[in-house]
């Protein structure tokens, strides 16, 4: 598809001509087409954890690529987090990825938790805290968790452009294109449970620091996502449903016993397809093509997923999601955060965006069909009802329409809360502001996808384009400069 063909939404003028642009697409998407929507359902306080969450909003985690090499947040970190809590959502999630291990860092700026670091963790998730009251004006607090991380396949922990994988399961297309031979050989039995020990460790430093939970990450081809996937896996942790799930189970367990008390959460991609690329036929010089399947004829049936239709990939299959939902009702985990893809190998599906990131390509499809698909999703897991209040991802797309959509999505029991991703980047302010009935349009994330290029080019994360504190800095400086050697050197 080219860009032209796509619903420009910066243009809109009304709620009415969102709602036709949606419904020419084709797109069955809740709204509430009042140009002041009735925000009361957003607004409706909901116990989680034992914790009252003051709104429907959530902050989902939004790493920084921020952290000193041995993994403590820095001032840009503590800034990021002061503004997840001036957001005043009632749920925080993650605030980020935190790396259990060293080695099981995606860069060398990630947070790790060890005993040295919590302190440290300690005193930012209290700035969060605090700037949550000074904005609210109140003596309450959200609900935060923290979001434990290993990044399996995307394990960069010594330097940005150097990758040390460590995968669960060999995958033919991902491995190619990794340059990783075809005998790889996966993590074995023993580092799983080594893992497992090390993140029952790190969660229980979380629940002594003040977070309210934690969130066993399945999600965006890390590395518990990786292993739901993972039928071609031999052992005990790969193969049957039973072995693939065995991971969750016994994270469960550890971290039972290790942090009694403390809540537990899971984030997870519960669609997938293959990945994508450029098309090359389509692509010029310093204009990456729209995505498309890379080809995959010879992987059908399709073992390398989770989410998937293994007889025609690119379709989404959600009977083991479901399954998924159950499971995590059964276990006891009290919330589910519903996300899907990899913003490594398909970053359409994961953040519908008008402007790839530097390794993507031009969107395949419109991005507001991309939300639908999220949103879709979302209502299908909660409408199982197995127990877990559910969170949906990529609201930030919707950009003016989303206080429309978002109300009537939670007033229409579509989700339990509306997560916010890269809005939070630009306008932290937006929660507090849609339940006062206004809008900062000039705050609004037009997703130029710079918070994904700049981490790709080895430079922190950050709203280049509406955030002073980056837009000013000689970061931006830099992105812009390898921005345009990029363009150059394709
Ligand atoms: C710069 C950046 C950092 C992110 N960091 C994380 C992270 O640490 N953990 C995670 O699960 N997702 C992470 N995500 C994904 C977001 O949480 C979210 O799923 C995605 O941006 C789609 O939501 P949105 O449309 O509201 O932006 C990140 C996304 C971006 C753009």
């Amino acid at each position: 598809m080219s860009s032209e063909g796509l619903v420009r939404l910066p243009i809109l003028h009304s709620v009415a001509e969102f709602a036709s642009a949606a419904a020419a697409l084709g797109l069955d998407l809740p709204l509430d087409a009042a140009d002041a929507p009735d925000v009361s359902a957003l607004a409706e306080p909901i116990f989680v954890y034992g914790r009252q969450a003051a709104n429907r909003f959530c902050i989902h985690p939004m790493e920084g690529w921020d952290g000193t090499p041995d993994g403590r947040p820095t001032e840009l970190t503590a800034r990021r987090w002061e503004r997840f809590g001036r957001s005043g959502a009632g749920l925080i999630w993650g605030g980020e990825a935190v790396a259990v291990r060293h080695g099981g860092r995606a860069n060398p700026h990630q947070l790790v938790l060890r005993t040295d670091t919590a302190p440290d963790l300690e005193a930012i998730l209290q700035r969060l805290l605090k700037a949550y009251q000074e904005a609210t004006g109140s003596d309450g607090r959200p609900v935060v968790g923290l979001q434990l991380t290993h990044s399996g396949r995307y394990c960069r922990p010594s330097a940005w452009d150097r990758p040390e994988p460590c995968i669960a399961a060999n995958h033919p297309i991902l491995d190619a294109r990794m340059g990783l031979p075809s005998d790889t050989a996966p993590v074995s039995d023993g580092w799983i449970r080594s893992l497992i020990e090390d993140t029952a460790r790190a969660a229980a430093l979380a629940h002594r620091i003040g977070f309210d939970f934690v969130d066993l990450k399945h999600c965006h081809g890390y590395f518990g996502h990786e292993l739901l996937g993972a039928l071609h896996r031999p052992g005990g942790y790969g193969g049957c449903w039973e072995n693939r799930t065995r991971y969750l189970r016994e994270l469960v367990q550890a971290v039972r016993s290790s942090a009694p008390g403390l809540g537990l959460a899971v984030r997870f991609s519960a669609f997938d397809t293959v990945p994508f690329m450029p098309d090359p036929y389509r692509s010029e010089p310093g204009k990456p093509g729209p995505g498309i399947p890379v080809p995959h004829c010879h992987c059908v049936p399709y073992e390398y997923g989770f989410g998937v239709d293994r007889d025609a990939p690119t379709d989404i299959d959600l009977s083991e999601p479901v399954r998924f939902m159950e499971l995590l009702g059964q276990l006891g985990v009290g919330a589910a955060n519903i996300t899907g893809g990899s913003p490594y190998y398909n970053p359409h599906i994961q953040r519908p965006a008008l402007y790839p990131p530097s390794d993507g390509y031009a969107p395949p499809e419109d991005p507001l069909i991309g939300v639908a698909r999220h949103m879709h999703v979302t209502r299908a897991l909660k409408a199982v009802g197995a127990g877990p209040l559910v969170v949906g991802t990529a609201y930030t797309y919707l950009q003016d329409f989303l206080p429309n959509v978002a109300a009537a999505a939670v007033a229409q029991g579509w989700t339990d809360f509306v997560g916010l991703g890269r809005m939070v980047l630009s306008y932290p302010g937006m929660p507090l502001d849609v339940l006062e009935g206004r809008l900062d349009r000039k705050r609004i994330c037009r997703t130029f996808s710079d918070c994904t290029t700049a981490p790709r080019n080895g430079l922190p994360s950050g709203c280049y384009p509406l955030d002073e504190n980056y837009k000013r800095s000689p970061e931006a400086r830099l992105l812009a400069e390898r921005k345009s050697s990029a363009r150059s050197s394709r």
